[in-house]
């Protein structure tokens, strides 16, 4: 962030505000009191994306909330831990270097004029729900959790992601988010699901290449965690012993595949030209006229306006021979692309 503040203000402009996600999927959180230090040293306020993390105020061994730690502005997706419907969200205000009008003025011009009640009660229900016992709720679910970490770890084969897997100074963790890594099996994170799903009805809350990662919640019981137990067990017994190879699925040096994007026209121009399909050997180095998104893991590899590159088809082919549907793709068997005509 320092740095990214620095870099602005040698080309003689200033940063508006910083924008981070913590914590990430995987529940990753990143030092937001220090971050939020620097931003207001600058006069300038953090937004902080807490889709994620909209339980932590509610456990001693939580990280803690971005709130607490300095933020301006937070958005949480209260329905994904916690327990309010689909779509039902919150954001949070504090301090006064954020324009709270102008904030209203913003979401009026994005909401509807018809708001869902039921979604408004469901957040209304959480709120209730929490606020009766708002440090002991989550009790059950952190112990149960303790538990099945140190029996996964040792299970052969299998990796538990933790902070002593990061380079970077990250501090915490989402205790209730757990990624594990299935490359010592033999198997990408796709083909661990497809097993785990079908012989222990297991539902990760995201697929990666060579892990998936599953969330924990106030639903969670013990017969969840044994089944997860059982079902790790299950994928060690069966393929450690096959002396596979190790999957990895090849980022090139940096590990990015999302490092290298060349824009030719913005999106919105992208999206409005004219479009016409090309065979796929004959697309690289072509204005790309869609959103290309393998899932897993849900994330676009080219959107329109992009310059196609050899290196976003590889991991595209790679990705789908590994089982990946790619979501947004005119033709997902990607035999041709949709580029622009201009
Ligand atoms: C980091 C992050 N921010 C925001 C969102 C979107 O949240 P919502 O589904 O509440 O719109 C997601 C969705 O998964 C997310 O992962």
């Amino acid at each position: 962030v320092k740095i990214a503040i620095a870099e602005l203000e040698q080309e003689g402009k200033k940063a508006a505000g910083v924008f981070i996600t913590s914590p990430t999927y995987n529940g990753v959180c990143s030092n937001i009191s220090e971050i939020s230090q620097i931003c207001h040293s600058h006069g300038i306020p953090l937004i902080v994306d807490e889709a994620h993390g909209s339980h932590f105020q509610f456990h001693p061994n939580m990280p803690k909330t971005a709130l607490s730690q300095g933020a301006d502005l937070v958005i949480q997706s209260t329905h994904k831990v916690l327990c309010s419907f689909s779509q039902s969200s919150m954001l949070h205000l504090s301090g006064d270097r954020i324009d709270r009008d102008r904030v209203h003025k913003c979401l009026q011009s994005l909401q509807t004029t018809s708001p869902n009640l039921l979604l408004l009660a469901s957040l209304d229900a959480t709120r209730d729900e929490l606020s009766k016992n708002p440090n002991t709720l989550f009790n059950e679910v952190m112990e149960l959790v303790q538990q099945v970490k140190e029996l996964i770890n040792h299970i052969p084969g299998v990796l538990l992601l933790d902070l002593s897997c990061f380079s970077n100074n990250f501090s915490f963790m989402d205790p209730l988010r757990m990624t594990i890594g299935v490359q010592e099996l033999g198997l990408s994170g796709l083909e661990a699901y497809n097993i785990l799903s079908t012989s222990h009805g297991i539902e990760p809350e995201l697929i990666g290449t060579q892990s998936f990662t599953l969330a924990f919640s106030l639903g969670t019981n013990k017969e969840h965690t044994q089944r997860l137990v059982s079902g790790l067990k299950y994928l060690s017994i069966n393929f450690l012993q096959e002396e596979r190879e190790i999957i990895k699925i090849d980022h090139g040096t940096d590990r990015v595949p999302f490092g290298e994007v060349y824009m030719s026209c913005t999106p919105r121009e992208a999206f409005f030209a004219k479009k016409k399909k090309v065979n796929f050997e004959k697309c690289i180095g072509e204005v790309c006229g869609e959103f290309i998104c393998p899932f897993p893991p849900g994330i676009p590899m080219l959107i329109p306006g992009e310059i196609i590159t050899k290196r976003a088809m590889d991991y595209l082919i790679q990705v789908k021979d590994k089982g990946a549907f790619l979501k947004g793709a005119a033709d997902p068997l990607l035999s041709t692309v949709v580029v622009c005509d201009f």
